[in-house]
């Protein structure tokens, strides 16, 4: 029977047992007196054990010496309490078996020497054998464990919403079109229309950028309900915050206003962080020592402090008077770029999550609800210190009058909503909403700067290998 490293930590395993560990090599030294010390990790935990082989195992000269980093073993051996003060316990082993050699170890890329993330960006096949990806994904797992957790435990149900749509739900134009290229398609294409498509059936599709829309029809009946799926945005942005396709996680609750759903947002983050917090603890040391910040000190002040609430009004007004690096003055109804977010976050509110909210209507997408002046929507920002927006809402225009008038205004055809216009005609419901952009939400609990470095194969502009 196997056993897993994480049992030996968690004191499962009695110690002067016999044990049969699988794993991968991270790290050998062997000594001149014929002893050498290989660190094994199989997965199950971020800690490695301490393997000890002598040379009176008959394989030690021809095969155990040979091994490099990266070689996947078999490890029969005895577990004890080591003497040494690195680690608590070792394996001395009776055999090694080899079961899957690194051929030619000189041109391995992912050697136990340290990496930059950009290198490493090159072989999304091998990173996650480095112990920083691997924190990475550890802190991903427990994050989208610990949300669905806080949702159920407050009466919210995961609805799937699909994947191929026929609305541009954001309104932003930036979609993927699904088309299709079946033996027809290519059966009647002459040699130079090689890349003509078909439209899916018939009709126009595309990759879902929101599943809100859909998620408002199951809020309206189930009320609390939760989408956590793939997105996809088609907008030509090669920054180091925009994937083309991302995780996001959507909230919507029925008899929720926009106040109550920043509260339940606010509660939500920090629930997840404390989470984090307690159940990462090895995975956020790794990280601090790798990229030589102290991530649980900046975790922690986010529990601590609450989120700061402003207006956009007020936010444009702080911007004018104290961003020194405005070339002109903002004016109502201008959005603000990233770098004026980051001054009010970081400058202004000393590296506070804040949210803005009450946007000019002009600013945001046709759902949002009319506030009483006619000119702003109950909508939010939530802007992260180093991040940036991590999560955006609003509480729903449910009057459909209003939302008519808002199709209208946005010159959006009313046909294409008779479904969603059907929620406001029978039964409608305040109700109010959000999306959390999982990897931004990642990269700001790991310290992470680039987000292609927190999702396991980064879709981006010009770059969808595998
Ligand atoms: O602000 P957005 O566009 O909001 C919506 O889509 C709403 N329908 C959500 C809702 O109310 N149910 O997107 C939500 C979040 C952003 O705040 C951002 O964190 C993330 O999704 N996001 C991206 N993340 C990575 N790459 C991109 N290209 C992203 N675009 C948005
Ligand atoms: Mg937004």
């Amino acid at each position: 029977k196997i056993s897993l490293i994480s049992d030996i930590y968690k004191e499962l395993v009695p110690i002067n047992s016999n044990i049969l560990i699988k794993g991968w090599v991270k790290n050998k030294r062997s000594s001149k007196i014929g002893i050498s010390f290989l660190d094994i990790q199989d997965g199950s935990t971020s800690q490695s054990i301490q393997v000890i082989a002598n040379k009176k195992l008959i394989n030690y000269k021809n095969e155990i010496l040979t091994i490099t980093t990266g070689y996947s073993i078999s490890i029969n051996g005895i577990l004890v309490l080591s003497k040494g003060i690195q680690q608590k316990y070792e394996i001395l082993s009776n055999t090694i078996k080899i079961i899957g050699k690194i051929k030619n170890s000189n041109h391995y890329p992912i050697t136990s020497k340290k990496h930059t993330l950009e290198h490493l960006r090159n072989f999304s096949h091998l990173r996650p054998r480095t112990n920083l990806i691997l924190a990475i994904t550890r802190i991903r797992n427990i994050l989208i464990q610990s949300i669905h957790s806080f949702l159920y435990h407050n009466n919210f149900y995961w609805i799937p919403t699909p994947i191929i749509t026929s609305l541009d739900a954001e309104g932003t134009g930036e979609i993927f079109h699904v088309c299709v290229k079946n033996k027809k398609t290519i059966k009647n294409c002459t040699n130079n229309q090689k890349n003509i498509y078909e439209k899916f059936f018939n009709q126009d599709a595309y990759l879902t950028v929101s599943g809100q829309l859909t998620l408002e029809s199951y809020a309206c009946s189930l009320s609390r309900v939760y989408n956590f799926g793939p997105t996809f945005r088609a907008e030509n942005s090669n920054t180091s915050r925009h994937l083309s396709e991302f995780w996001m996680l959507e909230v919507e609750a029925a008899f929720f206003n926009m106040h109550n759903i920043l509260n339940f947002a606010e509660k939500l983050i920090k629930y997840t962080l404390k989470e984090v917090l307690k159940k990462n603890a090895i995975e956020l040391e790794i990280l601090s020592k790798l990229l030589n910040i102290n991530i649980s000190e900046r975790i922690v002040k986010s529990i601590n402090t609450k989120i700061i609430i402003l207006t956009y009004s007020k936010a444009i007004n702080i911007l004018n008077k104290h961003c020194s690096f405005l070339k002109k003055k903002i004016l109502f109804g201008d959005d603000l770029n990233s770098d004026q977010e980051r001054f009010l976050v970081e400058k202004y509110f000393n590296y506070s999550i804040i949210a803005i909210i009450d946007f000019p209507k002009k600013l945001k997408a046709f759902y949002m609800r009319i506030n009483d002046d006619n000119q702003t929507v109950a909508a939010m920002d939530i802007l992260f210190p180093y991040i940036g927006e991590i999560i955006g809402g609003s509480q729903r225009e449910e009057r459909l009058d209003i939302l008519d008038s808002r199709i209208r205004e946005l010159g959006l055809n009313k046909k294409d909503y008779w479904w969603y216009r059907d929620l406001r005609k029978y039964g409608t419901v305040p109700h109010s909403g959000f999306g959390i952009g999982f990897e931004r939400l990642l990269m700001y609990i790991t310290g992470i700067n680039n987000i292609r470095d927190v999702i396991p194969f980064p879709r981006t502009v010009n770059h969808a290998n595998f």
